[in-house]
């Protein structure tokens, strides 16, 4: 990226989330059942115990922070970046002053020491970096795990190919630089990054499209990349997404 895509980046980013942290959790809810949310927090803190230190990527409204305190039982190292402040302060809100929270753009870099955590959790943020910044993503987040230390990302995509899919991807992109690609060449792309050992890769479906479509949901952006769908005569509830589990391990020696 040039410093003035980045900028433009990071501002279109900015604009999108502010807007969406006035109903973050709540359309969230309408997407995503609480069980199936609690299940991904779960399996992306398998690993964290009472005296761990975590980072989370993408924090959001600090979801996934408040299940890793409560695993810590305050006996570890909490941290969460994220690159809109109305998110970091709904974050801040929910979480109060036990967790370091930090604001930046995973796309361009991650300010923490190397070998700083025992784990790293992203949940739904990999999809909102161009795709040539995920490798660089990858390699900086290996670095700053422990050795043995566990990185766990949870990643939209897109399940099959139809023309009403291909619409979503494409407004996605237009209206939030999101990129939400598909579940195969995702998984691909994932598993070639370099460094991880005991890199795998899970796909599991996911309501998020279709229950947006039949839902009220407040996001001005998922709302009207639904219209769009709509204006062009196709069916939104043909726009089936997935999400793909990606967990890897850096060397106990390395
Ligand atoms: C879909 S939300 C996910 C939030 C949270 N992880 C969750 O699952 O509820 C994406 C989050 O990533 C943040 N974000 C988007 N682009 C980012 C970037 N380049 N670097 C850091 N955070 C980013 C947004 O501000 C937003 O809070």
């Amino acid at each position: 990226m040039t410093q003035k895509s980045k900028t433009s980046y990071a501002a279109l980013k900015r604009s999108v989330y502010r807007e969406y942290s006035r109903s973050y959790d709540e359309d969230r809810g309408q997407f995503v059942s609480g069980a199936a949310l609690m299940q991904r927090i779960d399996w992306a803190l398998e690993t964290l115990r009472p005296g761990g230190s975590l980072l989370d990527l993408g924090c959001g409204t600090g979801q996934l922070l408040r299940q890793a305190a409560d695993r810590t039982q305050g006996k570890g190292l909490l941290a969460g970046l994220d690159l809109t402040p109305h998110m970091l302060r709904l974050a801040r809100a929910e979480l109060g002053c036990g967790v370091n929270l930090l604001e930046g753009n995973a796309a361009t870099g991650l300010p923490f020491k190397e070998k700083s955590f025992d784990v790293v959790t992203s949940l739904n943020l990999v999809q909102e970096l161009p795709a040539d910044a995920v490798p660089s993503l990858f390699d900086a987040v290996y670095r700053l795990l422990r050795p043995g230390g566990v990185f766990r990302a949870v990643v939209p995509c897109m399940a099959e190919k139809n023309q009403a899919a291909e619409m979503f991807r494409r407004m996605a992109q237009i209206r939030g630089q999101m990129d939400f690609r598909y579940a195969d060449e995702l998984e691909e792309s994932l598993l070639g990054v370099p460094g991880f050992v005991e890199k795998c890769t899970e796909f599991c479906p996911s309501t998020a499209a279709t229950n947006a479509a039949k839902s009220n949901v407040r996001f001005k952006l998922f709302a009207g990349i639904l219209n769009d769908i709509k204006n062009e005569g196709l069916d939104p509830n043909q726009v089936q997404q997935g999400v793909i589990f990606f967990s890897g391990r850096r060397g106990a020696d390395d």
